[in-house]
């Protein structure tokens, strides 16, 4: 796979007012999810439901991915056709998660490393012959009293260059997600600060591993308060708070940024990355990848008939999926 492959596909994920859906929860993860609404969680339910989906009509307009879970991407249409081939016609780039989720760290209590590596070549290999173009890794940072540890940050950054190598061996693009978590009562500097280490850790230890930054994306979160903290910020500090803390730790060469949701409301996220982008030029696309921000309306209606509000559930997902391609144009009007 050349470098030019990687790039083109990198660019192609973070195109002019576009962004990417996440829908690569895990069998647990989509279980309490399908909880929260009442949702029996199936295979076929939830293969119903990554169907709604991914074949809502016109989702290209302002969808350029899909992360796809494990299961997922073994999964077909009702008509029999695998998803990854409906999306890759349909101008969807297929992702898929590839981390194996998080552990304890042992020497550092409350905190957790992504495990995953062992095996992962063949599992990439495998991916791409399934049609994957771009994978995913999420590491997991906690706010605490005295926490995040260096060790932390260093050990999951170390881990997330190793998984980001592999992937431009095998020819996916590598999306590395550090998120700093909303856990906690935190202030907006707090978050600030360990934003900062994490994304300086990440790229060194990118540079260590001979990670083509060219041939990769950014999936960060936003600098914001915690969810407990009684000093939340505005939109506009947020917005001026983390593109102040990309600009100063993330190298101009990256293709893109694309954000996850992490709790915010569909609103705040929305309005959050509209506030970056009219804060001038940038020295990179600011997009999303929501997972929660961009399903959580359309699973509620759907949970409420299966097959009566199908469609409308899918009219859900492109409107959320056009707030925040309007929002990555910095022309979301609210
Ligand atoms: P949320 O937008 O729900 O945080 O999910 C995005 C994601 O993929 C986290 O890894």
């Amino acid at each position: 796979m050349s470098i030019e492959q990687l790039a083109e596909t990198a660019q192609a994920m973070v195109a002019a007012g576009k962004g990417i859906i996440a829908i690569d929860e895990s069998t647990t993860t989509i279980a309490k999810r399908f909880q929260g609404v009442g949702i029996e969680n199936t295979e076929e339910n939830r293969r119903a439901y990554r169907e709604l989906l991914l074949t809502t009509p016109k989702l290209s307009d302002y969808i350029s991915g899909a992360i796809l879970y494990d299961e997922t991407i073994r999964q077909s249409t009702k008509d029999g056709v695998p998803f990854a081939k409906y999306m890759s016609e349909h101008g969807i780039i297929p992702g898929i998660k590839v981390d194996k989720g998080t552990h304890a760290l042992a020497g550092c209590p409350g905190e957790v490393v992504t495990e995953g590596l062992d095996g992962l070549r063949d599992r990439l290999k495998e991916y791409y012959k399934l049609g994957a173009r771009f994978a995913k890794w999420r590491a997991v940072i906690t706010i605490g009293e005295d926490i995040p540890s260096g060790t932390c940050i260093e050990a999951n950054a170390h881990a997330l260059a190793r998984y980001a190598a592999l992937c431009q061996e095998c020819g996916l693009v590598p999306m590395v997600e550090p998120e700093v978590l909303m856990d906690g009562d935190h202030n907006i500097e707090v978050c600030y600060e360990v934003t900062e280490a994490v994304l300086r850790s990440l790229f060194g230890a990118l540079y260590e591993q001979n990670v083509l930054l060219e041939g990769t994306i950014l999936k960060a979160s936003m600098v914001i308060a915690g969810k407990d903290s009684d000093e939340q910020a505005d939109v506009d500090e947020v917005a001026e708070s983390t593109v102040m803390c990309l600009k100063s730790t993330v190298p101009a060469i990256l293709p893109g940024i694309v954000f996850l949701s992490g709790g915010q409301t569909d609103e705040q996220s929305t309005a959050h990355l509209n506030a970056m982008n009219q804060l001038g030029s940038l020295p990179w696309p600011l997009s999303f990848s929501y997972g929660r921000a961009m399903q959580q309306a359309a699973l509620k209606l759907w949970s409420q008939d299966l097959k009566g509000n199908f469609a409308k559930a899918q009219a859900v997902v492109y409107e959320r999926a056009k707030e925040n391609g309007l929002a990555a144009l910095g022309k979301w009007e609210g």
